[in-house]
Order: C-alpha cells, then structure tokens, then sequence
C-alpha cells in the first residue's frame, strides 16, 4: 500500500466530508429538498465571493464558465481587450477569437504581473472596447495580477465589462467582487471549492446583465438569463451536478466554519512556507516577488536536474503528486499546489519526499533545510 498525497492545483483533494455527502442516494433534482440545497450554495457562494450579485451556478469545469462569459456578454467583432500571462490568458485569447472577438492583446512574460497602467493605456487607444478579461490567479506561473487595482480602471467605462478568471483564487486569495468593482468573477469546483471536478460558478454584476441584454453571439446550455430565471424559482434550467451540489452545501459549510479570513490567512501561510521551503533548498521562485499567490508554488528546477524526473520520482516512489511545468516551461518547472483542502503537513509531507528526491538525483543541498524553514513559517518564526 502506498499512501497517496494530492499536491497539484486543481483537481484538489476532497474532504470526507465532502465525500460522504456526495455518497448519499441520488435525489431528484425538481424537489423542495433540492431547492433547498441548491439556494443554500447561492448564498454560501456569495460569501465566498464577497457580492450582492447574482451568482450562477453550472454544470462544466472552468472553462465552460470562461465560455459562459464570452458568449453573454459580447457581440461578434467587439473589441476585448486581453491581458495575459500565462497559459489560461492564452487561452482566453483563444476563446474570444473563437467567438469572432476583436482582440487586443496585452501579452507579458509568465514571470511578469500584467500592469494596471497599461490597461489604462490600453482603454484609453481603444476606448469602445467592451471586455477587460484578466485571470487574477494564473496556476501555470503562479502569479497573482491585481485585479482590484485593474476594477478600479475598468470602472470608469460604463460599456466596458471586467471579466476576471479566479478560477484558482476564490478561496485561497482576497477576491472582493462588489468593492473591487469585478463584473463577471469565475471559479471551478476542483480548486478552492474541494469538490471533484465538474461545476462551476459564475458572477453576474448589473453592468454584465446590461451586456448580456445587447449580445448577440449564438447561446443556448450558458444562457445566463435561463440561470438567472430559474434561480429566481430556486432551480436550475437543466439537470443540474446534483451530486456535485450537494456536496459544495457541505463544502460551504465547512469554509463558512472556519471563515474566509481564516482560510485566506492559511493558504498565505501554507504558500510562505512551501516559497521558503524551496529557497532553502537552494532553488529559485518562478513568479516574482511582486506577485505571488497563494494557490501555487511553481519553482525552477535546478540547473543539471531532470525536472520530468522531480514529478515523476516523487509520485511513483513517495505518492505525492505535484504538477509539472506548461507548455514553454515543461520540465523547466515543477508546481506544488496547496489550494482548498490543505494543511501544514501535506507541506511538510510534500517537502520532505521532494528532498528525498533531489537527493536521490544527485542535486547537492544540506538535507532537512526545506522541511526545517518550513516549519519555522508554522511556528511563526
Ligand atoms: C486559472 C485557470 N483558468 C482556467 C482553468 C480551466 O478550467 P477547467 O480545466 O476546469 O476547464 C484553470 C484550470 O486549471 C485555471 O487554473
């Protein structure tokens, strides 16, 4: 038997909780006890995400929640523009181009933080554009961009929607959707949430529902106004996740428990010290210092090492499993995820076989560093 240790950043590891409410019988979806259900997850999201705006609830991964946003908010040649600095930026570029967008592209390096100013810049040469679309939190480099200061800019358009992928940020960093002035926010189930893969939720402000009145692009399954009128009669247009919701009522439950300050200032704990985790050991952080966030912890791997090797020694020998680098950096870098379900000792747990490792593949460092600084993060040192 091998005792296996999920460590990437999405899929998560799932609570028993979460898992036990999930292993109920199947109930049917157009029943009061569902209704129930379903409305206590709107208003724990709401929590979780900090508005008053509506907040959708579908049955797709993240994606289908980028795609949602695309095909309600816009009309087919509007101009969007497109910050992006990592794999899911380029994939909302690929997205908007699908949809028949005018992009305008504001592409950065994955070890850069998209800055504000050059969205005001860019408003400013284009300033019929009607999206903003950043993601807050980019798990292929671990950079956090600053969409509260981004809100603020957009704000000053009023046919300008902000759409924000914090797809790996709700629940392990601060998103204030209302005071932060974030029009559409999008997070998945397998991330923050600690739920398996397969629902995802979407924020809709006023200034998106005006957009969604004058789109015209082709949408049916992520029309946002079916959501909205069937949430008004406390369900859902199609056969919902059931099984999925159900146990995001006992995953809200849970967050709620501890409290969204409280988990906020873990996974800042948990993300401080897998950073010094890794430094002691000699190796370097990929996203700077300026933008770190707290879902993921990619890392270079050290010059003379196979990073493939990393990922795969540590999950065939030790049962933890971490995330390799994404397109360009594959095998240059490797991830620790520590987002949603997580506490000090899957770090510690995580550390320790990645020294074990390195040490197996001949990498030179003073063994126990890693496992040590993290623990003084822990202990508050
Ligand atoms: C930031 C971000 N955006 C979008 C996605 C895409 O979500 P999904 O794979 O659930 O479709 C992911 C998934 O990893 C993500 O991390």
């Amino acid at each position: 038997m091998q005792k296996k240790y999920l460590m990437t950043p999405g899929p998560t590891p799932v609570p028993a909780e979460v898992l036990l409410a999930q292993a109920r019988p199947m109930i049917h979806h157009r029943t009061p006890d569902f209704s129930a259900m379903l409305m206590e997850c709107v208003e724990g999201l709401k929590y979780i995400f900090q508005t008053a705006n509506d907040v959708l609830i579908l049955a797709c991964s993240g994606t289908g929640a980028m795609e949602s946003s695309f095909a309600n908010c816009f009309c087919a040649g509007d101009e969007v523009i497109v910050a992006r600095n990592g794999k899911f930026g380029d994939r909302m570029v690929s997205l908007a181009k699908t949809y028949g967008l005018v992009v305008v592209d504001l592409p950065y390096e994955w070890t850069e933080v998209v800055k504000p100013a050059d969205i005001a810049s860019a408003l400013k040469e284009h300033p019929s554009a009607r999206g903003v679309v950043v993601v807050q939190s980019e798990t292929s480099s671990g950079v956090l961009n600053d969409v509260e200061a981004i809100g603020r800019i957009v704000a000053e358009y009023p046919e300008c929607v902000f759409i924000v992928d914090s797809i790996t940020g709700i629940g392990a960093v601060p998103c204030r959707t209302d005071e932060w002035k974030l029009d559409v926010v999008m997070t998945g189930s397998q991330k923050g949430l600690m739920l398996p893969p397969g629902l995802a939720a979407v924020t809709v402000s006023e200034k998106a529902w005006r957009a969604r009145e004058r789109s015209t692009l082709p949408k049916f399954y992520f029309d946002w106004k079916r959501y909205k009128s069937n949430i008004e009669k406390q369900t859902t247009p199609f056969t919902p996740a059931v099984s999925l919701v159900v146990g995001l009522v006992e995953a809200l439950r849970m967050m709620r428990e501890e409290g969204l300050e409280n988990i906020i200032s873990r996974h800042s704990r948990l993300a401080e010290a897998t950073r010094r985790g890794c430094e002691a050991l000699g190796m370097k952080l990929f996203a700077p210092p300026e933008g770190r966030g707290s879902a993921v912890t990619p890392v270079w791997v050290p010059e003379g090492v196979d990073g493939k090797k990393i990922v795969s020694i540590m999950k065939n020998k030790y049962g933890v499993t971490i995330a390799g680098g994404q397109d360009d950096y594959a095998g240059r870098i490797f991830r620790v995820g520590h987002l949603g379900y997580f506490g000090e000792f899957d770090i510690i747990t995580t550390l320790a076989a990645l020294e074990m490792t390195l040490a197996e593949l001949g990498y030179p460092f003073e063994r126990g560093s890693g496992i040590k600084a993290a623990e003084a993060v822990f202990m508050g040192e």
